[in-house]
């Protein structure tokens, strides 16, 4: 028997904190409930303390989701373990997860805090966090550049007050494999009672070996891996748990562990997570970009051909690929619609949501022959903001282009029902289109990012537009989706300008400064 790997999803709170990722309370509980579909083990849905939007979010996802367990980050400190216990309540089976950094550079100049000041935190936050569940994790932030004495005694004290899971983080994706394997060993054989806890690997991806790096964690005995779908996280991201995941089946001659995932629903999830957050997967990504299996459908190898395994060593249905499930048609009714929003876990909070949702639905039916689980999901995406934060509407537009001439667009929008409208022209529709909503708003705001992807296969397909803005630090990313990308487009421009305007302060629980406790 193989020993089970456990898989920690952080997409929700380690993913959350790339720039313009955040997530709503309803978004949050729509990949929570993809992602216990995955068959994840621990579902990380946020951090507490750092806002009420963040603690009622955590609170909807424990009560939506059964087979994972929920976990909370918390710093050492009082007031966040509390918060992470209070949002766990609900759950089936609940985690909190305290952490403290524990390197000489942090706790000099972040923390300002002693090496025995920071082990007395982190026993004293572990021991409280037992209070609110038995599932308690600790992590050393920045352990990658701790020193490893100082390390075997904090974490000898965690598991000592009653810490279950240790987790070592390489925060700043330092370590290479040898040496992330290394150090795995030397902690395993050197902290005393380490067999009474679950030795957790959390890496990031600034060299580009976080993936790596977890791998020779687990070959060294790490039995948790802590990661990310897509590999969202931090500056360059986490260890993509797709990789992870498949590398360990694809290489099971190799690594004497297996994961509870289910595999085929790892295109499925990808998909979702980057729609919500408006993170695109670039073409050759492992796994789950789109040319990740390209032989089979286009560029037809010759060898694949004659035998697939002559370059193929996973399937593309077995992550996934092909699976989109067409769902409904033209003929559907509204408790078809209803039943499959409720399969895919979105919740509309009134009967008009659902009516407008509904008649949106049948506009797009009407436009597209067969509507996929991924067309609903995009549909449903344009409602990212609260309906009293979205103050602005698109109410109609005209785009023209021809060859010879300068593009054109005419755009309506409401301004909290007040109809407003402005023409202008542009390089293109997207740029005259985008022009004429700032000649309305004024925002002030930079455009940082624009990308369009089709949301399934063919000409008639959604196209899924993301726009990225920029203010005064605030980073917000916007999207849209319709079967005309220029109207996708000014929805996702919209939709951003929404979010801007929409107040959601967060907290980042690795900024800032000492914990107090
Ligand atoms: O990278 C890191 O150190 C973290 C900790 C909070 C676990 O994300
Ligand atoms: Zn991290």
């Amino acid at each position: 028997m193989k020993d089970q790997l456990i898989v920690f999803d952080t997409t929700m709170r380690d993913g959350e904190q790339s720039p313009g990722a955040a997530m709503t309370r309803d978004e949050k509980v729509r990949i929570a409930k993809q992602l216990e579909r995955l068959r994840v083990d621990v579902i990380e849905a946020g951090f507490a303390a750092s806002s009420p939007g963040d603690f009622e979010a955590i609170r909807a996802v424990a009560a939506a989701v059964r087979e994972s367990t929920i976990c909370s980050l918390a710093r050492a400190n009082d007031n966040d373990v509390k918060r992470a216990g209070e949002a766990i309540k609900g759950a089936q089976s609940g985690r909190i997860h305290t952490f403290i950094a524990t390197s000489p550079i942090h706790m000099q100049h972040k923390l300002r805090m002693s090496p025995e000041a920071v082990l007395e935190a982190a026993v004293r936050s572990v021991k409280l966090a037992r209070q609110y569940t038995d599932d308690v994790e600790f992590s050393a932030e920045d352990a990658v550049r701790s020193d490893v004495d100082f390390l075997c005694r904090i974490f000898e004290a965690a598991i000592a007050a009653g810490a279950r899971t240790i987790n070592v983080p390489d925060t700043v994706g330092y370590s290479t494999p040898e040496l992330w394997g290394a150090l795995f060993k030397s902690l395993l054989s050197r902290v005393p009672n380490a067999d009474r806890a679950v030795w957790s690997t959390h890496c990031h991806n600034d060299l580009g070996m976080a993936v790596a790096n977890s791998l020779a964690a687990v070959m060294a005995g790490a039995r948790q891996v802590e990661c990310t779908i897509n590999g969202l996280g931090e500056r360059a991201g986490n260890a993509a748990l797709e990789e992870i995941v498949m590398a360990v089946r694809t290489r099971s001659d190799f690594f004497d562990c297996t994961t509870r995932i289910d595999a085929t629903q790892i295109v499925p999830t990808s998909k979702l997570v980057s729609t919500i957050t408006g993170y695109p997967v670039q073409p050759n990504k492992a796994v789950v970009g789109a040319n990740a299996f390209a032989h089979e459908s286009g560029i037809h190898q010759d060898g694949v051909l004659k035998h697939r395994e002559t370059y193929e060593i996973m399937r593309a249905a077995d992550v996934g690929w092909g699976a989109n499930r067409l769902t409904l048609g033209k003929l559907s009714g509204r408790s078809a619609f209803k039943s499959r929003l409720q399969e895919l876990g979105i919740a509309l909070a009134s009967e008009e949501q659902l009516n407008a949702a509904f008649a949106r639905f049948k506009e797009l039916a009407d436009k597209k022959r067969e509507i996929f689980d991924e067309d609903i999901q995009a549909l449903m995406s344009d409602e990212t903001v609260t309906p009293e934060a979205e103050r602005y509407k698109l109410v109609s537009l005209t785009a023209h282009s021809e060859t010879g001439e300068q593009p054109f667009a005419r755009v309506v929008m409401s301004d909290g029902g007040r109809e407003l409208r402005a023409e202008a022209r542009g390089g293109g529709p997207v740029d005259a289109t985008f022009r004429a909503i700032e000649s309305i708003v004024q925002s002030g705001t930079d455009l940082q990012l624009y990308s369009v992807n089709n949301v399934t296969e063919g000409t008639d397909s959604q196209g899924e537009v993301t726009v990225r803005l920029a203010k005064d630090a605030r980073i917000v990313n916007g999207m849209g989706s319709d079967t005309d990308i220029v109207v996708a487009s000014a929805k996702a421009y919209i939709n951003a300008l929404n979010k801007m305007g929409a107040k959601a302060e967060r907290v980042n629980p690795q900024y800032g400064e000492a914990q107090a406790i």
